[in-house]
């Protein structure tokens, strides 16, 4: 069998005794786990070194080859040109777009940068398996410094609409670099579709079926939903109900239904339209005062960025006017909290809550849902209320959806939530727990990497 090599714009060393934050992590550790092999990429740090260099690591039979980011690289790879230029138009934001020709030239040649010294330390009997939106063009440059590897992409977040990619200058070359691939994974058929439409529009690419051809590259195309390792959050989630910080939450609700949401503090994940829903159901529904608290955790995210920090100063201002307007002397109706916990800590606000509350204005998949759903005591579990414009929403049959540019529509899923019986609970989450295990973490990346022996056997 040939050595896995993961390739990811950040990497996650786990520490001992400690539950890793994000579902990427988990997710490309436990590929990891199973095949030995190496992840390389980012260690998060920012160096004055001009071309800095990898450190490996060793940890459960997983090589961790990470390297630091110079300040150009930081400034104009990570938060210009991905986060400022592709995270948006990828999200459907044009708004937010901010292209400097500078940046994309970085972008590039970063990409460049990691493909040298990820080359360095290749046998040339790996398998690579590369992720996201900050790494399209590192296949291209792999072949170009002679890799003849079997190599697949995955898009963890959302492919835009043709229209939207033609608004990023140099876009024909960034379509193009996704053909250095032997086989790119989307999270649902819609992202699929939109791909295939763009590089026939745009590159004139030829399609049979699951197969692209353009020039004399042959890429085949797969849909695979990112899922979660039920089991574990499973045992996080009964564990939490011994551990003092859960029972004291659950003390302080004082009979209150909980209303519980866990995210990045990004744009994309509609904190506002939400903040703005929960002040509509107290509004429109008054009889919830005093009975319902809305707990919003808003870990902070990329906040060089002034979309990022503007959007955290009015999360505050919304939190506290809602508060302002309708707290009593003994009762706050919003708990906004800008800080990172432990998932373990996250696992226990969701088994508390009565309501899960996920409403991206888009989002790839979305963990934090699938999560929720997992965390619930299958004999009186939460409803979850969930965007229809998460990747999730095709998997996830039992939430309640919602367009999440309409508060009020949020608002009037809250309140059915908050109502919903008992029975019609166990029945939405059973459903919900049975898609969730069917799409789960192993699923997905044994499917990708089977199907990238074949992209190349075949
Ligand atoms: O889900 C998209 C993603 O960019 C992941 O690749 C990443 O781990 C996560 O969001 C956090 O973003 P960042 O690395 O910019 O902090």
């Amino acid at each position: 069998m040939k050595d896995l090599v993961v390739v990811s714009n950040r990497v996650s060393i786990p520490e001992a005794g400690r539950s890793q934050a994000g579902g990427l992590a988990m997710a490309l550790n436990s590929a990891l786990a199973r095949h030995g092999g190496m992840w390389f990429g980012w260690n998060g740090e920012i160096c004055h070194d001009t071309s800095p260099q990898p450190t490996q690591t060793r940890r459960n039979g997983i090589t961790y080859a990470t390297l630091p980011l110079n300040a150009e690289q930081h400034n104009d790879y990570y938060l210009g040109f991905s986060n400022e230029v592709l995270w948006p138009i990828f999200h459907f934001n044009l708004g937010a777009m901010k292209f400097h020709r500078h940046h994309a030239q970085v972008y590039y040649a970063t990409n460049l940068h990691f493909a040298e010294k990820l080359s360095a330390l290749l046998t040339g009997d790996e398998l690579i398996w590369v992720h996201d939106y900050h790494l399209i063009p590192l296949g291209e440059a792999l072949r170009r410094q002679g890799s003849h590897a079997p190599m697949g992409f995955f898009l963890h977040i959302p492919f835009p609409s043709a229209e939207l990619l033609r608004c990023i200058p140099g876009h024909r070359d960034l379509l193009a670099s996704f053909f250095a691939y032997d086989l790119l994974g989307f999270q649902t058929p819609q992202d699929l579709e939109t791909f295939c439409h763009a590089a026939i529009r745009i590159l004139g690419a030829k399609r049979s079926d699951n197969v692209l051809r353009y020039g004399d590259r042959r890429l085949k195309l797969g849909i695979y939903p990112v899922g979660i390792d039920v089991d574990t959050l499973q045992r996080e989630a009964q564990h939490s109900e011994t551990k003092q910080a859960v029972r004291q939450l659950r003390t302080s609700l004082g009979g209150c239904a909980l209303i519980a949401g866990a995210d990045r503090l990004d744009y994309s994940k509609g904190l506002g339209e939400r903040m703005l829903a929960f002040e509509h159901l107290l509004d429109d529904y008054p009889h919830y005062r005093r009975h319902v608290l809305y707990t919003q955790v808003a870990s902070p995210s990329r906040s060089a960025i002034t979309e990022y920090d503007d959007l955290r100063q009015q999360l505050e201002s919304q939190a506290g006017h809602i508060n302002g307007l309708h707290s009593d002397l003994d009762w706050v109706p919003v708990h906004y909290i800008n800080k990172t916990y432990p998932r373990t800590a996250l696992m226990g606000l969701f088994r508390a809550a009565q309501v899960g509350l996920v409403t991206p204005l888009r989002d790839g998949m979305n963990l934090v849902c699938k999560e929720f759903v997992a965390a619930q005591d299958s004999r009186d579990p939460g409803a979850l209320v969930l965007s229809e414009l998460a990747g999730a929403a095709h998997e996830l049959e039992g939430a309640l959806l919602v367009n999440p540019y309409d508060p009020h529509a949020i608002a009037e899923a809250l309140d059915q939530a908050l109502q919903m019986p008992h029975e019609e609970r166990c029945r939405r989450h059973a459903s919900m727990l049975a898609s969730v295990r069917c799409n789960d973490l192993t699923r997905w990346w044994q499917r990708f990497l089977d199907d990238l022996g074949y992209a190349v056997s075949s």
